[in-house]
């Protein structure tokens, strides 16, 4: 199979990396980061979430965040919305394009957003419908497709069931998360095959964490099968809070590295986005787990 000649990379660290940091990262960090993380190419970015300030602290500042930044023409920058509260402030603040977040397992489900995964899908539906209404675009995520830190094995046929019903229910695409990092390239193809029955290639996105080391070797399994949307996160931060051990996703500049290496085009230059990682890692005070931002450190 063909590989695609360009792809659309999620920049998942202002969202991901960030909700997962133990200290509060101050605001003006975080809009610095979204609007460094323009300058290097990023067309689609995960800017904060508008979750219970209770759950996750770390994005209690979601509407400073989305206050603050200056938002460049062309870039979708998208929120996290888990029930219609978070959906009416995200919508207060100017959010176009907003993300619900379902899980594969119940265990999951419950720590993450304390409901059973049909209670969730429940509360999704009126969020998704109230964001078709306004002409907000709505990804639908679905966490723990490739193994659940509570419950281990999970049936790709049950995540593909319900990455069918956020589709149904109106989700412009779908969001399969390997929250744990657990999956292989094997594991990857047989969940795309399976979610491919119901959501069309071009309507999936992959969101790799990269716990084991396997995100790269997963987002090229991916590709293979012909998928186009792909999440990563500046300097390898993230993690979900309701994840034990989960770390962060697969680093956006291994990614880009070897996208450049295929000749495949996301938009990012690379240089610049090895500097961000670094000026990022500095804030928080530790090197990028990125292989690629290392060994390019003294070239940039
Ligand atoms: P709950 O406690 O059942 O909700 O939590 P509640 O309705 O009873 O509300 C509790 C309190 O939170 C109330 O405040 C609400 O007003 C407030 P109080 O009356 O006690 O003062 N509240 C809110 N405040 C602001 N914004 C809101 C909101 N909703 C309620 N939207 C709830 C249920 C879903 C709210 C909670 O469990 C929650 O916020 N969970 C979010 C967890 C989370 O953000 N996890 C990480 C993101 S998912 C992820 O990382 C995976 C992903 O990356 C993909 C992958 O890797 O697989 C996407
Ligand atoms: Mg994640």
């Amino acid at each position: 199979m063909s590989l695609p000649s360009q792809i659309r990379l999620w920049e998942a660290g202002p969202r991901d990396g960030l909700q997962n940091e133990k200290g509060v990262v101050p605001t003006d960090v975080k809009v610095e980061l979204i609007e460094r993380l323009v300058e290097c190419g990023a067309t689609y970015i995960e800017a904060t979430s508008f979750v219970s300030p209770k759950w996750v602290p770390q994005m209690g500042d979601a509407a400073d965040v989305m206050t603050r930044i200056s938002r460049k023409p062309g870039v979708t920058y998208q929120v996290l919305t888990p029930n219609e509260k978070g959906y009416d402030s995200a919508k207060q603040y100017g959010a176009r394009a907003i993300a619900v977040f379902a899980a594969a397992s119940e265990s999951f489900s419950q720590r993450n957003v304390n409901c059973s995964i049909e209670e969730s899908l429940e509360r999704f539906r009126p969020v998704v419908q109230k964001a078709k209404a306004d002409g907000v675009r709505v990804r639908g995520f679905v966490s723990v497709v490739l193994g659940c830190p509570f419950e281990g094995e999970v049936d790709p046929v049950k995540v593909a069931g319900i990455a069918k019903q956020l589709a149904e229910m109106g989700c412009d695409d779908i969001g399969l998360g390997d929250t744990i990092g657990t999956g292989t390239p094997g594991k990857t193809k047989r969940l795309i095959e399976e979610t491919a029955k119901f959501i069309p290639l071009d309507r999936i996105g992959m969101h790799f964490h990269d716990t084991y080391g396997q995100a790269l070797a997963n987002t090229y399994a991916a590709l293979e099968m012909g998928i186009t949307s792909h999440d990563a996160s500046v300097a390898g931060l993230g993690g979900c809070p309701y994840a034990p051990g989960a770390t962060g996703n697969l680093a956006t500049e291994d990614l880009v590295y070897m996208l450049e290496g295929l000749g495949i085009d996301s938009g990012f230059d690379l240089k610049q986005l090895v500097r961000t990682a670094w000026w990022i890692s500095e804030k928080l005070g530790r090197p990028p787990v990125s292989s690629v931002a290392k060994a390019l450190k003294s070239k940039i």
